[in-house]
């Protein structure tokens, strides 16, 4: 059986990690197939937008695969943590909007695989947690770092250091996810964001991750004069005529994505 699915809607594209036995536990063979399905999508001229969930109705995704972690020796930990930080590297690099649509528990990887999605929402009976200090290690896909630069140092080192969970309600008001709504209205919301995005100009919404993505990483100054850089080169696209001419014409736009 394949751990991950990836089912296409129209232009969206649904990855479901599918491991509920193990609540979604990230194995191996997991991150592989998540790895490929993403280079699969990136390429994929058809997907505009995808959408990534847990199978079942309990869990996103429970963490790494705790039974693979334990025989790990300092070379071979630090070659895994660099694996799956390589994993989502490439999923928060997509030029194409990725929604992380949180069923249930997101602990250690999973949070770690939220965090580098581009939006996050979540089901009312969601629960984020980096509990990695309660094994005796930190967590290694990426926490540490995306966590602080989403919510700030205080709300994640208190994450991180107590390894408490928290809930959707407490998740949404850090500013951890933007949307909580009850379970069986968490796919509906995915696809309306997903169809919402998909009708905007293309060429727009990559330059728009590219921005956010690569401006954080600058000071302010050289942040600003990067969007300028955007601005301007989305000035010379197709794109922009037909967005501005169906607003004045009062019509929808129909963009090509040049
Ligand atoms: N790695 C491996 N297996 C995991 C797992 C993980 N991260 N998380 C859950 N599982 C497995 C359990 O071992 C169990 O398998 P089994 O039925 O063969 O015994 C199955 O998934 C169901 O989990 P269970 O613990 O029975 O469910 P629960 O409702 O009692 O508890 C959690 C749910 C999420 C609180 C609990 O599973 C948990 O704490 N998981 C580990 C979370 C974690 O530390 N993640 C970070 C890893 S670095």
């Amino acid at each position: 059986m394949s751990f991950v699915l990836v089912e296409k809607s129209g232009r969206t594209a649904w990855v479901t990690l599918n491991r509920p036995e193990k609540l979604n536990a990230l194995n191996n063979d997991l991150l592989k197939e998540l790895d490929l399905a993403f280079a699969g999508l990136e390429e994929d001229a058809e997907v505009g937008a995808v959408v990534v969930t847990g199978a079942g109705e309990k869990a996103f995704v429970a963490g790494a695969d705790i039974s693979e972690l334990k025989d790990l020796d300092s070379a071979t930990a630090r070659a895994q943590a660099l694996k799956g930080q390589e994993v989502f590297n490439r999923i928060e690099r997509m030029p194409k909007p990725v929604i992380a649509a949180v069923n249930g528990f997101a602990l250690g990887g999973g949070c770690e695989l939220a965090l580098s999605c581009h939006i996050r929402i979540a089901s009312e009976n969601a629960r984020f947690g980096l509990p990695e200090v309660s094994l005796g290690i930190i967590p290694g896909y990426g926490g540490t770092q995306r966590l602080p630069r989403l919510v700030g140092k205080s709300a994640a080192l208190d994450m991180i250091l107590t390894g408490d969970m928290v809930g959707a309600s407490d998740a949404l008001r850090m500013g951890l996810v933007s949307r909580v709504v009850p379970q069986s209205d968490l796919k509906a919301l995915a696809e309306k964001m997903a169809t919402t995005i998909l009708s905007r100009g293309p060429l727009a919404l990559r330059s728009a991750l590219t921005a956010v993505h690569e401006g954080i990483e600058m000071p302010l100054s050289k942040g600003l004069e990067f969007e300028a850089s955007l601005f301007g080169l989305l000035a010379n696209s197709a794109d922009m005529k037909e967005g501005m001419g169906a607003f004045l014409e009062k019509r929808p736009a129909a963009f090509k994505g040049v």
